[in-house]
This record gives C-alpha cells, sequence and structure tokens, in this order.
C-alpha cells in the first residue's frame, strides 16, 4: 500500500508511521522538523518498509498543493491527516493570531493538500481518507475555542467528503481520540480524563481504519460523558462546564 501520513515525525503520526512500517507498505511522511522525521523514516526502513519524507509546513498552502500534484503521480491508498497543533489553555481573550493558526494548520492545509488529490481518487475508483479530528470537536470547552473550533470545521469537510466520494468507492473516515500521550498533551497543566499510552491509542486508531469506520470516537466511556452532557438542557451543561473548567484551574476565555 501506498500510505500518506501528516506530521509523523511525533506523537500519533510517528506511531502510526510505525504502525503500517512492513515490506508491503511505501510511506510517505510529511513533517517540518527534518531531523526528527528522518529517524522515524529510519525506524519505519527498519521494518521493511519503502519510506519517502517531505520536509514542509502543512501551513504553506501552496506547496501544500504542489506536493498534492506530486502525490498523484502513483495511486494513493491511503492518506492519514493527522499533523495538528494545540493553542495553551489560558485564561483571556485568545489571540486572532492563534486562531488563525490553527485554522491554516488544522483545517485549510487539508484541502491544500487535498485539492489535487481528489480528481485522483475519484479515477482510481479506490482509496482511503482519515482525519484525525479529536473529542474536542464535540463540546467546545472556553478555554479551547480555537483548538474546537478548527478540529469541528474538519469534521464538517470529511462529513461531506464522505458524501461526495462513497459513490465513488472511496473510504473518508474521521477519528476522535480523548487525551493520548504525545508531545501536545505533555504541555498540558490539568488533568486529563481517561488518559491513555501512545500504543493503545495507535492500536485503536488503526482498529478504527482497518474497519473502515466513518466516525469513531474513543474512548467510549469519555465520549459516552460528552454525549449525555449534550442531551442536557444548556442551563444544565453550562453548570457541568463551569464546573470541570474550574476544577482544572481555568479562567473561560471568552
Ligand atoms: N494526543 C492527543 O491527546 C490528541 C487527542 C485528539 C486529537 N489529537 C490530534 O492528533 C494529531 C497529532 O497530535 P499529537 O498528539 O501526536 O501531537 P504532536 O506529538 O505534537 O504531533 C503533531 C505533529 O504534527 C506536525 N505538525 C504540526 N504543525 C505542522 C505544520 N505546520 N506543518 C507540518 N507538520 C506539522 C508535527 O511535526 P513538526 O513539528 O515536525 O512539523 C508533529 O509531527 C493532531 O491533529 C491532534 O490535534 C491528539
Amino acid at each position: 500500500m501506498r500510505i500518506v501520513i501528516t506530521g509523523a515525525s511525533s506523537g500519533l503520526g510517528k506511531g502510526l508511521a510505525l504502525h503500517y512500517a512492513n515490506p508491503q507498505n511505501k510511506l510517505i511522511l510529511i513533517a517540518r522538523r527534518e531531523e526528527r522525521l528522518y529517524e522515524v523514516a529510519e525506524s519505519c526502513r527498519s521494518k521493511g518498509a519503502e519510506v519517502e519524507t517531505i520536509i514542509a509546513d502543512i501551513s504553506d498552502f501552496a506547496r501544500m498543493r504542489e506536493v498534492g500534484r506530486e502525490l498523484t503521480r502513483e495511486p494513493i491508498d491511503r492518506i492519514i491527516f493527522n499533523a495538528g497543533i494545540s493553542v495553551g489553555h489560558g485564561g483571556g481573550v485568545t489571540p486572532f493570531e492563534d486562531f488563525e493558526r490553527l485554522f491554516k494548520t488544522n483545517f485549510l492545509s487539508v484541502h491544500a493538500l487535498l485539492e489535487p488529490i481528489i480528481p485522483k481518487l475519484m479515477e482510481q475508483k479506490s482509496g482511503e481518507v482519515v482525519f484525525i479530528s479529536s473529542l474536542a470537536s464535540l463540546l467546545t470547552m472556553p478555554t479551547s475555542i480555537a483548538y474546537s473550533s478548527s478540529k469541528r470545521a474538519l469534521n464538517a469537510y470529511a462529513e461531506g467528503l464522505h458524501y461526495q466520494l462513497k459513490p465513488y468507492g472511496i473510504d473518508v473516515m474521521t477519528i476522535m481520540p480523548g487525551f493520548i500521550d504525545s508531545e501536545m498533551t505533555r504541555k498540558n497543566r490539568f488533568k486529563m480524563p481517561f488518559f491513555m499510552p501512545t500504543e493503545k491509542g495507535i492500536a485503536r486508531i488503526t482498529e478504527a481504519i482497518g474497519r473502515k469506520k466513518v466516525r469513531y470516537a474513543f474512548p467510549f466511556r469519555f465520549y459516552l460523558m460528552i454525549r449525555i452532557v449534550l442531551l442536557f438542557p444548556q442551563s444544565l451543561r453550562d453548570k457541568i462546564v463551569n464546573f470541570t473548567n474550574f476544577k482544572k484551574g481555568n479562567k473561560p476565555e471568552i
């Protein structure tokens, strides 16, 4: 299989690259940090995979469109949009610059890379497109407005793309993980419910991809809690959100 993974230099992207590294697969790994990506590539090669690395900033849209066009020279079996960033959970109003950075990286970069690839997938009449969203896309806390908004936009995009590409035999999947050990979560200074080791998170994600789940949210108990809260009347939701946010020691942002 020819598999493209964005954000493969650390965390979930690195875990996914290592999981799919075997002699049957050709991996194309994308990230900015050259040394880190080369290390991951070497580890994948030692497991028998053919590996190509692309050092690029996914928020450079012109470059992403160029990379997308280059990738269409050969069939694409699976493309995993994993690269993403979060911003600190401090108090105060979210700076516009953070919103811009998050939307460019977590959302707009996706279509910049995918736009030239979609016609190729349609022509192939096969392929998988996987988006790593987040449980944070389902319920927006006052301290993660920009991150949740970018991930919810990603869900909406993925939903439409699923309907658009299903008739062509292409599987579009949206994975919504809770808290998993990575460089991103190691920066968090609050208690993370149902926190999961990286290997366990990768096992859950790759199993969902293997089963071609259109939408997959985990851990189940955390997902269920969020779904139940969303069924409550707004006044009760307000109390719960304020209580959990207070427990985290955060001040509301807006
Ligand atoms: N860990 C969790 O608990 C969790 C939960 C839900 C969702 N997620 C999502 O999972 C994805 C992976 O996050 P992670 O937890 O594995 O964090 P991570 O260890 O910080 O990894 C993020 C990856 O994205 C890449 N990246 C970030 N900005 C980029 C840019 N402008 N251009 C190219 N690559 C870029 C990074 O590579 P370079 O810095 O080398 O460019 C890195 O490889 C993200 O989309 C995140 O939102 C994570």
